[in-house]
């Protein structure tokens, strides 16, 4: 019996090219994340059913759970990485989007915060301190709101902030460029984003059904199919 199988076919939508332009999807990416379409094929190729429960133990930005959220089949996954966590469970949650209209026609920045960024030496390459300022600010607003909310918006306004940085990716560590938007760029640049996830949810729809992204070491739920992708030292192995 043949436990591995090789599927080269499978291999263009193993990059996260497709990911950048699909809607909620692009609301985070990994440089190792890979498609939907590569989800959807494996669902069909499982014949996965609303009653089919998958597993996804390396989440990434999400991308399994979300493909199973768009065919009502029930998900949970796990990543050692908060941040991973949290993006993930933001993009899979159910939200009504007319109350966060509502809640975002309200949007002014809290000028006042107490908040700092913390002494990490990159942070002042990468952000002036007009820019750290009116970050901060957009920052306070968003923890004035519900949690949903709160994390909601948090996430449109992280998901921004490679664009301001002046620390970009380069290879495998970070070089310092001269940025060419301003901090007065970055109230619009966070209203765009948010208001375009506020838009991909209500053009979606999308079915509610069970799904939970926890931190490692979590109990499991039982899973009868698992899709995932492991990132290794040559790329992403899957
Ligand atoms: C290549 S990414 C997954 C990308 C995902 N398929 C997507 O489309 O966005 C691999 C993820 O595995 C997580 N990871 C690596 N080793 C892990 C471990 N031992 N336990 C839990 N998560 C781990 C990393 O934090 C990373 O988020």
């Amino acid at each position: 019996m043949c436990l591995v199988e090789e599927r080269l076919h499978y291999g263009q939508f193993v990059t996260p090219k497709l990911t950048r332009k699909a809607p909620i999807y692009d609301w985070y990416t990994f440089p190792h994340s890979f498609a939907k379409e590569l989800v959807h094929q494996l669902l069909d190729e499982f014949d996965a059913t609303p009653d089919t429960i998958i597993f996804d133990p390396f989440v990434g930005a999400g991308t399994t759970l979300l493909a199973c959220r768009e065919r009502g089949i029930p998900a949970f996954g796990i990543d050692q990485l908060p941040f991973s966590v949290f993006t993930s469970n933001v993009k899979i949650r159910n939200y009504n989007p007319g109350s966060l209209q509502t809640t975002f026609n309200t949007f002014k920045p809290l000028e006042s915060i107490r908040q700092t960024f913390g002494k990490i030496p990159i942070i002042d390459k990468a952000f002036s301190d007009e820019a750290k300022k009116n970050i901060l600010a957009i920052y306070g607003w968003t923890q004035t709101l519900p949690k949903k909310q709160a994390d909601f918006f948090l996430l449109a306004l992280l998901s921004i902030l490679e664009k301001i940085s002046q620390a970009v990716k380069s290879g495998g560590w970070l070089r310092i460029v001269e940025n060419q938007v301003g901090p007065d760029d970055i109230e619009g640049l966070f209203r765009k984003q948010a208001q375009k996830m506020i838009d991909d949810i209500q053009g979606l729809n999308l079915p509610v059904v069970r799904q939970d992204i926890v931190e490692k070491n979590s109990p499991l739920t039982k899973q009868s199919t698992v899709i995932t992708s492991k990132k290794s030292r040559q790329g992403a192995r899957f």
